[in-house]
């Protein structure tokens, strides 16, 4: 009897122990922000330290592009707020880009990726970048073989997924689950709302304004987390005139329906950390603030796909004032540039997992 308890003891132990080798990898939490709403995960990319730590790795890995010369942060510079100071980002070889490149913070709160939506998740996303011949340019077949022939990737890969078998689906697993892990809370606004700090007296007059019919601009940017619109996602704010819905220079979101409506229509941007990320819009047409504030101000341009509350805000101004733009007043809008500028979260460009990490 004695002897069967030992056997039994030793076994649950042995069982015990597999089970701790067999544990996988740990799961990974974003911070808890009180003023933010709980982030939308994708079901079938779960995050993870290990999956987050090897995307860390992956996003910066210039392997990734034909020449060795190009990571994802070649265009999405942690200092430029994940985003390229220049208008068009340059590729693999000097090929230049048509859109500006984009800014990845928050993204675990946003859905359908690019200025023209073509991603549905992160994952889709991160397929874009290798093989576009304006960005890394390299076929997947090849990103693969050239990181299956490296030990270190292979053993990080085996802790991430349980398979030391790189494919790019495991790749783009991994860099989505290290961009959602970008996320920027800290900013002087953030702070305010949370009852954290103060807001100066002119940023406090900006967000009265950004709030209200007098600059009108909540109706498209309000979530806490990035502001955009709580269920639009693409929109046209009135950059270009244009009469036939075939005309515009970039067909933006109608490139990716096929639709002629949605021509003219772009990914509501976020606007946190602005003072990193000029230029603006798709096409990065604006070099400052004071650009963007004063296309605002003078009043959106004419065309089919134009955002009807541009319209309707436009015209209920030009009878009740004789104007078509927002008639802000100088001091309105330094007020507003302030109010943008309190989005804007220093923290990140500390954040040592916002950095290059050591090389593999
Ligand atoms: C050569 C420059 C360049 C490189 C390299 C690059 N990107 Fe981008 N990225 C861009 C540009 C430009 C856009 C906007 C393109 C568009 O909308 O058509 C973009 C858009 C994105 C978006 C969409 C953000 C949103 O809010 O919809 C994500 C996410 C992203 N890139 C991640 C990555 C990742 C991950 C990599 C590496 C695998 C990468 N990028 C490599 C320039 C680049
Ligand atoms: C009808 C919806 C709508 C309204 C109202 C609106 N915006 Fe926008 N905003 C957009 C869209 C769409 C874009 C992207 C346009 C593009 O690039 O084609 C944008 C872009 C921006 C950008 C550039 C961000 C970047 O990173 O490129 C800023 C800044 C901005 N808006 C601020 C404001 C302010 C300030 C107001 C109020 C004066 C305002 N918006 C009102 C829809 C709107």
């Amino acid at each position: 009897m004695k002897f069967l308890c030992y056997i039994l003891i030793i076994s649950a132990w042995l069982l015990s122990c597999k089970k701790e080798n067999n544990q996988g990898p740990t799961p990974y939490s974003l911070p808890q922000i009180s003023n933010f709403r709980a982030p939308s995960f994708d079901p079938e990319n779960p995050l993870t330290k290990e999956g987050v730590e090897l995307g860390h790795h992956l996003f910066f890995e210039k392997r990734l592009s034909q020449d060795f010369t190009l990571s994802c942060a070649s265009c999405h510079l942690p200092e430029n707020g994940f985003s390229d100071p220049q208008q068009f980002s340059i590729g693999v070889g000097g090929t230049v880009g048509r859109r500006q490149s984009m800014s990845l913070f928050n993204l675990a709160w946003s859905k359908q990726f690019f200025w023209d939506g073509r991603a549905a998740n992160l994952r889709e996303q991160a397929l874009f970048p290798v093989p576009d011949t304006t960005e890394m340019h390299l076929p997947w077949d090849i990103a693969e073989q050239r990181l299956n022939s490296h030990q270190e990737y292979k053993k990080k890969f085996k802790a991430s997924f349980g398979t030391a078998h790189i494919t790019k689906e495991l790749i783009t697993k991994a860099l989505a689950q290290y961009v959602q892990t970008i996320v920027s809370y800290q900013s002087p606004f953030d702070k305010y709302i949370r009852g954290e700090g103060d807001l100066n007296a002119a940023a406090l007059r900006g967000y009265q304004l950004f709030n209200t019919e007098a600059a009108d601009c909540f109706h498209c940017h309000s979530t806490p987390e990035l502001f955009v619109h709580p269920s639009q996602i693409f929109g046209n704010n009135g950059l270009d005139l244009v009469d036939n819905p075939e005309d515009f220079k970039d067909k933006g979101h109608g490139e990716f329906t096929g639709h002629p409506s949605n021509n003219g229509q772009f990914k509501i941007p976020s606007l946190r950390n602005l003072t990193m990320t000029a230029p603006y819009m798709h096409d990065g047409r604006f070099k400052t603030l004071d650009e963007v504030i004063n296309f605002y101000n003078n009043g959106p341009q004419l065309s089919p796909s134009l955002d009807p509350i541009m319209i309707t805000e436009a015209n209920r101004r030009l009878l009740q004032n004789g104007r078509w733009g927002l008639g802000l007043s100088e001091q309105d809008k330094a007020d507003l540039k302030a109010y943008l500028i309190s989005l804007s979260d220093s923290t990140v460009l500390s954040n040592p997992l916002f950095q290059a990490p050591k090389e593999l």
